[in-house]
């Protein structure tokens, strides 16, 4: 694991852009995965402005998102589908017919859950962006999920479900089940980059990268990985001397 250590959040974002613009330019035709949620904003607010910039296209990219509620329609404002269109997809010149966000209708879950893994086989990723939970997990691979897992329906841990209630009305309207990448695809992208901020983080980022490798807690299997570049700020990294 590399470990990078910022001042703050503002330059944890504006790191891991950097990171990911010079992977683009590199390899203009990436397969990225992408993570919702409040860590990935800063990161995505930066590849805006250098997509504005002229600095970086995306019309070669392909996106794969990590995870997707199921429950809730993909026009509810809390749905990653409707996440990644506002903080990042309609801002850019990201090729629609690229992007790829698990599908949640319930009526044809089965096969949806086969079809993306299936398009993640054939398609590898370059590169993976990821958050981490305050229990420790990635995607939604929760507490337990076991470490060779490939997409499938979760149902999402109670502390999940009351972390994510910030972004509803309260913590009956969040959903109980997701569909997500497994530990497997994860691990599969040839380079991984997470980004964690803040103190109530620092002791799940410790756990991650001092902890034993273990299902019970899924981002230490990161420790396993070739070529994975943790991003944090001081706040997150408070635990790690
Ligand atoms: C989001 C995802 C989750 C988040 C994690 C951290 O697509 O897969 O693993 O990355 O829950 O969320 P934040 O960044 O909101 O603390």
């Amino acid at each position: 694991m590399k470990i990078i250590i910022c001042k703050d959040y503002d330059e944890v974002s504006k790191r891991a852009a950097s990171l990911v613009i010079e992977n683009i330019q590199n390899s203009p035709k990436l397969n990225i995965g992408l993570a919702t949620g409040s860590s990935p904003i800063g990161l995505y607010n930066n590849l805006i402005k250098a997509y504005q910039n002229k600095e970086v296209s995306f019309r070669e990219i392909s996106s794969y998102n990590l995870d997707e509620y199921i429950g809730i329609e993909r026009s509810h404002p809390q749905s990653y589908y409707n996440f990644m269109f506002e903080n990042l997809f309609r801002h850019i010149d990201i090729d629609q017919k690229n992007i790829h966000i698990p599908n949640n209708d319930l009526s044809k879950i089965d096969d949806i859950v086969n079809d993306y893994n299936q398009i993640l086989h054939e398609n590898p990723l370059d590169l993976q962006i990821l958050g981490i939970g305050s229990n420790g997990h990635i995607g939604f691979n929760e507490p337990g999920t076991p470490l060779d897992s490939e997409t499938f329906i979760v149902t999402l841990d109670e502390q999940t479900r009351k972390d994510n209630s910030r972004f509803f009305k309260n913590l009956d309207e969040v959903p109980k089940f997701a569909i997500t990448m497994g530990i497997k695809n994860i691990m599969y992208s040839n380079k991984i980059i997470l980004i964690a901020s803040g103190k109530e983080k620092a002791h799940v980022v410790k756990q991650m990268i001092k902890g034993k490798i273990t299902n019970h807690f899924p981002a230490s299997i990161l420790q396993l990985h070739p070529d994975c570049t943790i991003i944090l700020d001081e706040d997150a990294a408070a635990q790690l001397s």
